[in-house]
């Protein structure tokens, strides 16, 4: 279950309110997961969670690509993996709740979570690196 992290910032204010509204619907999708809702209404708010994700990588991208940041092909890369696990998720026939009750843990936390917190903040620090000293 996620608890009550603070969301970096960015710098970057349409970044900031999309990792806002990411961080609500992981929050609304592990609420639900907990509560053993089925599959096919988990997969409804992972599609909506696919459409948000795709507009914000795009935005970040572009934003990478504003400051020159030069680890973002490498960033990138993981930005389209996670999009390949839900729609993977998403497409997935899966046998039992049980299997895509777990799957789904691993990309809120692992890919939504840790993404930002992560990967997300190394480009924070390069940022007030290069422009806020
Ligand atoms: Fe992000
Ligand atoms: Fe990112």
């Amino acid at each position: 279950m996620i608890s009550n992290q603070k969301i970096i910032s960015m710098n970057n204010d349409l970044l900031d309110s999309q990792h806002q509204d990411l961080f609500e619907i992981s929050i609304k999708l592990s609420l639900m997961n907990h509560r053993h809702i089925n599959s096919k209404e988990l997969k409804e708010v992972l599609k909506e969670l696919l459409v948000m994700l795709n507009r914000h990588f795009l935005d970040e991208e572009a934003f990478m690509r504003e400051i020159h940041y030069p680890f973002m092909k490498e960033h990138m890369k993981i930005h389209r993996n996670i999009i390949f696990e839900i729609e993977e998720i998403i497409v997935s026939e899966a046998r039992s709740i049980h299997i895509l009750t777990e799957k789904l843990d691993y990309v809120v936390k692992d890919f939504i979570i840790n993404h930002t917190s992560k990967e997300d903040y190394k480009i924070v620090k390069y940022y007030e690196k290069k422009f806020k000293i």
